[in-house]
């Protein structure tokens, strides 16, 4: 691989590489996923609004989450352009601490789902001295944005080909309800996760009624699975949208909603869902 001089006073300073069970698709929705960044890397990133965005990439004034003692977190102005053509985006700081540096991300192919990226970093102003020790900074920075990045590429990977399986779907005027558990053993065991027509939901006890949410988030699938509840509203780690339980509404102001859950319904100390045969998964 070539890689062309970026610029006569940075530095190549040490790159990253990382094998990933994802494919090419995931990998560049998830380059172009501007939005990610203050929630799934709250450690380096604390906020974003964006300047423009298209198909070539986006650029935006990005807030950094490490602040000075005392001071306002630093500002960036950073650029994210995508080359299909060569498999690489080219992450550039236009503004700011570190203006001037540009980060080259390259895709190599292995399979399908299987790949490889090598991210090369070029710093301005690094001495000779000080080369390797910047290195291995970016380095670790990049194995931690990563490791948050590869878990939620393969968990929305999960989710997609679970969303496009057999259809489970379930006629439920024909079926009888199906008893989810005693009420007691339920309360002492909430929260209770289950599957109904193949989706994960979960049952919890919101101001002592009793309440059904989705676990996958209608934005771009994110799992609510450790998400916590707060004032009857989920927030999805991967973007920061909130959706209220009880009406589905997104609270952010994005155009989606969650699903209407399954009815449960409570006889003689058990607990239904209304229609269901398939079992619930422990
Ligand atoms: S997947 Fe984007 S907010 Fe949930
Ligand atoms: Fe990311």
């Amino acid at each position: 691989m070539s890689l062309e001089v970026v610029s006569a006073s940075s530095l190549w300073v040490g790159n990253y590489r990382r094998r990933m069970k994802v494919s090419l698709e995931r990998m560049y929705e998830n380059a172009l996923d501007w939005a990610h960044l203050p929630f799934l890397h709250s450690s380096a990133f604390s906020s974003i609004d964006l300047i423009d965005s298209g198909d070539w990439g986006w650029r935006a004034d990005l807030g950094l989450a490490q602040r000075p003692e005392g001071g306002e977190p630093p500002h960036i102005t950073l650029q994210l352009s995508l080359d299909r053509t060569n498999r690489r985006w080219i992450s550039s700081t236009l503004e700011g601490p570190g203006a001037g540096s540009e980060i080259w991300t390259h895709v190599f192919e292995f399979g399908p789902r299987d790949l490889e990226i090598q991210a090369d970093f070029f710093i301005p102003g690094v001495t000779e001295v000080d080369r390797a020790a910047t290195g291995a900074v970016y380095a670790a920075l990049y194995q931690g944005l990563y490791d948050e990045d590869e878990a939620m590429m393969l968990e929305r990977q999960r989710a997609i080909d679970e969303q496009a399986g057999p259809e489970e779907k379930i006629e439920g005027s024909q079926l009888d309800d199906f008893a989810l558990g005693r009420v007691s053993s339920l309360d002492a065991n909430l929260p209770f996760d289950f599957r109904y027509e193949g989706q994960p939901w979960r049952l919890i006890r919101d101001e002592e009624a009793w309440l059904v949410y989705t676990l996958t988030c209608p934005h771009l699938l994110g799992s609510f699975k450790d998400a916590v509840i707060e004032s009857g509203t989920v927030t999805c780690p991967w973007h920061g949208y909130r959706f209220s339980l009880r009406t589905g509404e997104c609270l952010s102001g994005a155009d989606c909603r969650l699903p209407d859950p399954p009815k449960v319904i409570e006889r003689a100390g058990w607990l239904y869902i209304q229609g269901m045969t398939a079992n619930p998964e422990p």
